[in-house]
């Protein structure tokens, strides 16, 4: 067991270590990445800092990185996604040094992530980038010992392009998100299904018949659409960007502005990465009872402060749902204080979608690694020989077979000679 760590309660364990394994079985491309990693140890000495939604999934990634040589540590990149438990096993039979409490404040949220950074990280696997940017702007002494890191997710690598374009940005980075095995997959299908789990697990509601507005259609907001719509929902979707709003109205869904949403509203979710999407003027106008919730990474899509601002009452409805109780009596329900809501009242996406993403994460270390002295100080879209072959085991694992291009089809497809 390790001796350094800051979890709930490591009686936690034994419960925590069942999860994991059961969800083992349900990521069999990553056992594959995992048992080449024991016998290859891509990884050894490699000292990572990782900043994840510590669950069961992300446990069996820190799992194959150890098995790769890695001495990993791990901390929570968000106060709510935290899996206790998961976090319990890890420091009591992994030995994994793990910092992070289901609901911790702010302020231990960043102390987390200075654990984590004083493990002297050589790589960094973050999901969101909090904690790229805590190193960059107040750890910068350890910035030259940093060979390279991984980014999780759309809302990190936003912030990390951008970080690269002021120039500001350290040491390469390569972003998981890009992989089309993790947007097509995780954020569409798993988001998809995930949110809906965190919504109804909050709520208890059931969908079929409510107006469902869900504010963005990019890959999160196309998968929650779709899942709504299976139960039986009317999917509303919001968008700023005309060409997502047209596909929404292809696949059948109305597309309007959130003011003439919100008004509709049983339940709205943001999915957009965006700031303010749901703001005080929607508040204004929405029914009494309407649920309010976001699958976005942080929890500024929701206007909070003028939900606050604005209730006469608050009060804990359910566990996960704070009600706002405004002046004219409408009462308005916040899930999961505005955070993810498939790992706040969820957990997260299902493991068989992560088994993708974090085969991409695995995979990318070890490219880093390999390809060390020739990376500049830029974010790098994910080799397409990983995408592919990730996808081609995740099929074998599936027991699914394609075809092959015959000889005649790779001539016929690389030539322009032929016609009609
Ligand atoms: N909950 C999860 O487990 C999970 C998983 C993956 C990604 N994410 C997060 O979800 C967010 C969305 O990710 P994505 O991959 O779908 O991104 P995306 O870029 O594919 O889609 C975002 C969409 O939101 C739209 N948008 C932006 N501002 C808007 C506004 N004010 N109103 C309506 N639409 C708006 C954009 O035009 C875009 O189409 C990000 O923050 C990402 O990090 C969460």
């Amino acid at each position: 067991m390790t001796e350094n760590y800051d979890v709930k309660d490591t009686d936690l364990a034994e419960g925590g270590r069942r999860r994991i394994v059961w969800a083992e079985q349900e990521m069999p491309v990553l056992a594959q990445v995992r048992d080449r990693f024991k016998q290859e140890r891509p990884l050894e000495g490699l000292r990572v800092s990782a900043c994840l939604h510590i669950t069961t999934e992300t446990a069996n990634l820190m799992r194959t990185l150890q098995a790769g040589g890695a001495e990993a540590v791990l901390c929570a990149s968000n106060p709510l996604s935290t899996q206790d438990d998961v976090a319990a096993s890890l420091v009591m039979h992994y030995e994994i040094p793990v910092f992070g409490i289901k609901g911790e404040d702010r302020d231990t949220y960043y102390q987390h992530i200075h654990s984590a950074l004083d493990h002297r990280p050589k790589a960094t696997m973050d999901d969101g980038a909090d904690l790229v940017s805590s190193l960059h702007t107040e750890r910068s002494d350890q910035l030259d010992e940093l060979v390279g890191g991984t980014e999780e997710t759309t809302t990190g690598v936003i912030r990390l392009r951008a970080m690269a374009k002021d120039g500001k940005l350290a040491y390469p980075i390569i972003a998981v998100n890009d992989a089309m095995t993790k947007h097509f997959f995780d954020n569409r299908y798993g988001t998809g299904q995930s949110t809906i789990d965190g919504i109804v697990r909050a709520t208890n509601v059931l969908l079929a018949g409510k107006t469902f507005v869900v504010a963005g259609y990019g890959w999160c907001g196309r998968g929650l659409a779709m899942r709504a719509k299976g139960l039986g929902a009317n999917v509303i979707v919001t968008e700023v960007d005309p060409l997502p709003a047209l596909e929404a109205v292809m696949d059948g869904f109305r597309v309007m502005p959130m003011t003439e949403a919100a008004p509709l509203a049983d339940i709205v979710c943001t999915v957009t990465g965006d700031i303010n999407v749901v703001d005080r003027h929607h508040f204004e106008s929405m029914k009494d009872g309407a649920i309010i919730a976001n699958s976005g990474h942080f929890n500024v899509e929701i206007n909070i402060e003028a939900l606050e601002e604005m209730a006469s009452e608050r009060r804990k409805a359910r566990e996960f749902v704070d009600q706002y109780i405004l002046d004219d009596g409408r009462r308005l329900n916040l899930l999961g204080e505005g955070r993810l809501i498939n790992l706040a009242a969820a957990e997260g996406h299902p493991a068989s979608v992560m088994d993708l993403s974090f085969a991409n994460q695995a995979l990318s270390l070890e490219y880093l690694m390999q390809h060390r002295d020739e990376l500049e100080k830029q974010v790098y879209t994910i080799p397409e020989a990983i995408d592919r072959e990730i996808a081609r085991l995740k099929l074998e694992s599936m027991g699914i077979e394609i075809d092959a291009l015959t000889e005649e089809q790779v001539k016929y497809l690389s030539s322009w000679e032929e016609g009609t």
